[in-house]
């Protein structure tokens, strides 16, 4: 979207005051993650945690489950974020904080849906960046969990034309971008840069959520918005989009992303794309496991 459109979509945005406002702990969870894994501060992790009550909840909940039987059961915090492991709990804060950001009766889309897809598309993320030899793989996680929160923006801005705009896309099996250009005028990635300017989130995960969809010269956005870019179009074709299917044959070894990903990291030329599809399926099962936990009694999964 060119400048002047997105400043008159940012007053809008601004004039009727729908910028859902930054999640308290979204902040201090960046900063504390944006340093080596080896380095990220497990007590900040717990603290954080323990500020709201209900995730601090659900960490003893899921780190009581079946799926990592404990032979002592976890009562403390502490003993729940040591059990899970960090990222768990990461991905507990992230969806927890991000999901409240909107009123439940203002989500047009099913939440369990968003969150089942930016998740999915946070794992495959990151896991490119390992395959392919990239720095920072929690950067690519963060990208891809993060990508598409201008659908938070719609929710708020234009509820009723974007109702319309994921009915169509929908229907008429096309990207969701495509079908809220038709309807609203501007996408999930303009708005999506907006709140991200007002998040004052870094600014390359500004750019992967602007550029996700057309990444346009991938010089731009860099590796960043490449991997983002084909982790979207992996989940939306592997039963990990917004539910309805999109009848597209990709052919990555011709996507521009992948095109420029492979002259910068020649890992790449090892990743068995098959093989690498297949095990989106067990993404899916842990993605649906986390968002079941993350929804349980609230009644909106
Ligand atoms: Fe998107
Ligand atoms: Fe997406």
């Amino acid at each position: 979207m060119k400048n002047e459109s997105l400043d008159r979509l940012r007053s809008r945005i601004i004039k009727i005051d729908a910028m859902p406002a930054i999640p308290v702990i979204l902040r201090p969870l960046l900063r504390c993650l944006d340093q080596p894994a080896e380095q990220v501060d497990m007590n900040r992790i717990v603290e954080l945690v323990s500020y709201d009550k209900s995730i601090a909840a659900q960490c003893i909940r899921m780190a009581n489950s079946a799926l990592f039987a404990r032979s002592t059961p976890a009562e403390t915090v502490r003993t729940a974020v040591l059990s899970l492991g960090m990222w768990r709990v990461r991905d507990l804060l992230f969806s927890n904080s991000l999901s409240q950001v909107i009123p439940t009766n203002r989500w047009v889309v099913d939440p369990s849906v968003f969150w089942r897809h930016s998740l999915g598309c946070a794992l495959v993320a990151r896991r490119f960046a390992e395959i392919i030899g990239y720095p920072d793989p929690e950067k690519a996680y963060l990208a891809g969990l993060l990508h598409d929160i201008g659908v938070l923006v719609n929710c708020m801005v234009a509820p009723e034309e974007f109702k319309i705009a994921i009915q169509k896309a929908a229907a008429e099996q096309i990207p969701l971008n495509e079908a809220e250009q038709a309807t609203l005028g501007f996408t999930h990635c303009d708005s999506g840069r907006i709140l991200g300017e007002a998040w004052k989130i870094p600014p390359d995960l500004i750019d992967a959520i602007e550029l996700h969809h057309d990444i346009g010269d991938p010089n731009r956005g860099g590796p960043l918005v490449a991997m983002v870019h084909l982790s979207d179009l992996l989940c939306r074709l592997r039963d990990l989009g917004y539910g309805y299917y999109e009848p597209r044959q990709v052919d990555f070894a011709n996507e521009p992303g992948w095109l420029y990903l492979a002259m910068q990291f020649p890992g790449l030329a090892d990743l068995d794309m098959a093989r690498f599809t297949f095990s989106l399926d067990d993404y899916a099962r842990e993605v649906g496991e986390l968002v079941a936990t993350v929804f349980a009694g609230r009644g909106a999964a």
